[in-house]
C-alpha cells in the first residue's frame, strides 16, 4: 500500500498551492490530482451543494486506490469534511482548516486572529471553531474576499488592482490599535495574492496559510501508519471536470512548475 499515490482534491487549481507544499515535504509520493473545475467556485455555493460536490470528487478520487486523501479545499473541508469521511472511509482523509488553525494558533501573541476565505468557508464557522478549540482566549474576525479567487484564476495578482481589492478587504480588518496580529489566508487560491495582501497589512503582521502545515500533517500521518514512500522520485497526475487547457495554463503559475495540458486527463463525475 505504501506504494500507493495520495489523492488530492480542490474545487479548482487553488489545492496546486498545497500540492507543491505537499511535494517539497514528500518528494518520494506519487499525488492524483482532481480539480473541479467544471463547477468552481465552491465558495459561492450552499453548505449542501459543496458537501456534495466534494463527496462525489472525494469517490471519484478514491477509485484511484489513494492511500490518503487530502481535501485541499478550505471551503470543502469547512462545510463537507465529515461527509466525506463517511463516505470514504477505508483511507485517512485530511482537511486544510485544522492545520491552518494550528499554524495560525502557533504565530499569534495577542490572540486576536483575522481569517480571510470564501463566503462559505465564513458562514460555515470551522475556523472560528478550529482556533477557538486550540485558544480558548481567542478573538476572531473573519472576513469573506471572494474577489481573490477571480482574481488569482486570472493572474491578476499584483499591480494596482490586486492592491486596491487587498485594501477594499482589510483596511476595515486592520484598524489602528484593533489589529489581528496574525492573518490566516483560508482559502487555497490566496497564496497567490501573498504580495498584494502584504502590501495592505503591512509588514510586521506574519500570513499563514494552510498548505506546509498540512503538509507536515500528511506526512506525521504516513509515518505513523509506516504507509511513506522513502526512495524514488515521485509522480504526478492532474484530473480536470473540465477545460484541460485552462487548467494547465493557470495551474502552472499556482503549482510554479510547467503542466503540460495534454497531461491533464478529463474525467466525470
Ligand atoms: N480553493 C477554494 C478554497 O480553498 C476556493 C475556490 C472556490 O471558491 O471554489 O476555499
Amino acid at each position: 500500500l505504501s506504494e500507493a499515490p495520495i489523492g488530492v482534491f480542490d474545487s479548482g487549481v487553488g489545492g496546486l498551492t498545497v500540492l507543491r507544499a505537499l511535494i517539497r515535504a514528500l518528494p518520494a509520493e506519487d499525488f492524483i490530482y482532481l480539480g473541479d473545475t467544471a463547477r468552481l467556485p465552491y465558495g459561492t455555493k450552499s453548505a449542501a451543494t459543496v458537501a456534495r460536490y466534494a463527496v462525489q470528487a472525494s469517490e471519484a478520487l478514491a477509485k484511484y486506490d489513494v492511500k490518503c486523501l487530502v481535501v485541499a479545499c478550505n471551503t470543502a473541508s469547512a462545510v463537507g469534511l465529515g461527509a466525506i469521511r463517511e463516505r470514504v472511509d477505508r483511507v485517512p482523509v485530511i482537511g486544510v482548516i485544522e492545520p491552518g488553525a494550528q499554524a495560525a494558533c502557533k504565530v499569534s501573541r495577542s490572540g486576536h486572529i483575522g481569517v480571510i476565505a470564501t463566503e462559505s468557508t465564513v458562514r460555515g464557522g470551522a475556523y472560528q471553531e478550529a482556533i477557538r478549540r486550540r485558544r480558548s482566549d481567542a478573538r476572531v474576525t473573519v472576513r469573506a474576499t471572494q474577489l481573490f479567487v477571480a482574481l488569482a484564476e486570472e493572474g491578476v495578482v499584483e499591480g494596482p488592482i490586486a492592491r486596491a481589492v487587498a485594501h477594499h478587504y482589510l483596511d476595515a480588518m486592520f484598524i489602528a490599535g484593533d489589529a489581528p496580529d496574525a492573518l490566516v489566508l483560508g482559502c487555497t487560491h490566496f497564496p497567490m495574492l501573498e504580495g498584494a495582501i502584504r502590501e495592505a497589512v503591512g509588514d510586521t503582521v506574519p500570513i499563514v496559510d494552510s498548505a506546509a502545515t498540512t503538509a507536515a500533517t500528511v506526512h506525521a500521518q504516513l509515518e505513523e501508519t509506516s504507509l511513506a514512500r522513502r526512495n524514488g522520485a515521485g509522480r504526478l497526475r492532474f484530473l480536470a471536470t473540465d477545460g484541460p487547457e485552462r487548467f494547465a495554463r493557470v495551474g502552472t503559475a499556482f503549482l510554479n512548475r510547467t503542466i503540460q495540458a495534454s497531461a491533464v486527463e478529463l474525467v466525470d463525475l
